[in-house]
């Protein structure tokens, strides 16, 4: 049987990253994300993103590119991410996150990002640099 998946996206606006701090579980809350969720079955993980993105912060968006790889979250569960565009709305913390924080490049590491989603970001961040 196949992984399941979660996606997650990192939305880039004006040269920042959007980070994400969770509300729950207990055991993530307060460790920052680049928002995303499971995906489901009959959607590609283009599709999951953009519903995941609309639903937990009522933006519309655009994946642009996945970045290289996938991570391991548990046993049978992996975690992939795309570089996302913004297309209209103004992220809020709608579901699952309780702030939201716009970072520079320069920014990144004040936040406590959850282990799994720091290659991403870092990758992310390569990216918002070289644009
Ligand atoms: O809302 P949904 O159940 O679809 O997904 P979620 O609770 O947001 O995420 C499912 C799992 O993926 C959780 O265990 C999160 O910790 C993990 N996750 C992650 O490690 N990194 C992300 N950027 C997003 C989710």
């Amino acid at each position: 049987m196949s992984d399941s998946v979660v996606v997650a996206g990192a939305v880039c606006d004006g040269g920042r990253l959007l980070a994400a701090r969770r509300s729950a579980p207990p055991e993530l809350a307060g460790r920052w994300e680049l928002p995303g969720g499971k995906q489901e079955p009959g959607e590609s993980g283009e599709q999951a993103l953009v519903r995941e993105l609309r639903e937990e912060l009522g933006v519309e968006a655009v994946p642009r590119e996945r970045i290289p790889g996938e991570w391991p979250l548990k046993p049978g569960l992996v975690l992939r991410v795309w570089t996302v565009r913004l297309v209209s709305g103004v992220p809020s913390p709608l579901e699952d996150h309780d702030e939201l924080r716009w970072l520079t490049p320069d920014e990144t590491d004040t936040v406590d990002w959850l282990d799994q989603d720091r290659p991403a970001v870092a990758e992310a961040v390569r990216r918002l640099r070289e644009a």
